[in-house]
């Protein structure tokens, strides 16, 4: 696990975007994106954007695949994540829409819709970097606490605390639906880079959680530890709990040449 300390969101964002922009180009133009909703990323998706638009970065041959969709919103609800990848990922970036994936969380049968969902990854040939953020209680995707770490696609019921945290977003709390299709962390754990960002001092203790804590399913972000090419990335705020940070601060100023990303 590789722990990136930057100095600002900003910087957070355009690391993300940098390291993604570089996985995608030794990949090739069919690179299979995993995509996260939530505000954490979305620095990384404008300067994906930027690279997109400018011609730095081919985008138009590439496939995604989102994490999540919530379960009870009609469909176009401009919160549902059908919407949210549209508006944040996909226009912006230039992909093509047939080729950009969310878990149906309209479908009238969802058990079916989580196994297409895993199908579809599969025949796209797994996803090559997957963007996570992480949840105040350290879900990843909407893997909430007590998750099975090796868990697929599946329906979940989502905590009070992810609704509270994500009720900025509905005019109430009642609003905020109360169950979702999530990418597991056994589907999650299968891309072959997870590149996480978060940003804040309230993401500090599931940062620490993820990157320091006991692997458990307690915080499903600690899975991560697993995984043989997960780089976390963080402002300050996040990182201000980390006990090594020192130590990530000196790997990340020597990094070797080949696993150097440039801004
Ligand atoms: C989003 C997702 C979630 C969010 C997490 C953090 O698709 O799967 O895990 O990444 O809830 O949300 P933000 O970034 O809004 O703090």
């Amino acid at each position: 696990m590789d722990v990136i300390i930057c100095s600002d969101e900003a910087e957070a964002g355009a690391y993300t975007a940098a390291k993604i922009a570089q996985i995608a180009r030794r990949k090739g133009s069919d690179v299979v994106l995993g995509v996260a909703t939530g505000s954490s990323p979305l620095r990384a998706y404008e300067a994906l954007a930027q690279a997109a638009a400018s011609g730095q970065l081919d985008l138009s041959q590439a496939s995604a695949f989102a994490l999540d969709e919530y379960v009870g919103l009609p469909p176009g609800h401009l919160e549902s994540y059908h919407e949210v990848i549209r508006r944040t990922v996909t226009e912006p970036l230039g992909l093509d829409p047939a080729r950009v994936h969310v878990p149906d969380g309209f479908a009238q049968d969802l058990a079916q819709a989580t196994k297409d969902y895993e199908a579809a990854i599969a025949a796209a040939g797994g996803v090559d970097v997957q963007i996570l953020g992480v949840g105040s209680n350290g879900h990843i995707g909407f893997n909430e606490p007590t998750s099975s770490l090796a868990s697929r696609t599946r329906i979940k019921t989502l905590t009070e605390q992810t609704r509270l945290d994500n009720q900025r977003f509905f005019p109430s709390l009642a609003a905020v639906p109360r169950h979702c299709l999530t990418q597991g962390l056994g589907t999650i754990m299968e891309a072959r880079h997870v590149v996480l960002v978060a940003s804040g001092e309230h993401k500090a203790a599931a940062i620490q959680a993820v990157v320091e804590g006991p692997i458990t399913a307690m915080c499903p972000g600690s899975v991560l530890q697993m995984h043989r090419q997960a780089t976390i990335i963080v402002d300050e705020a996040a990182a201000s709990r980390l006990a090594l940070a020192d130590y990530y601060r000196d790997m990340a100023a020597n990094l070797p040449d080949w696993q150097r990303v440039v801004l």
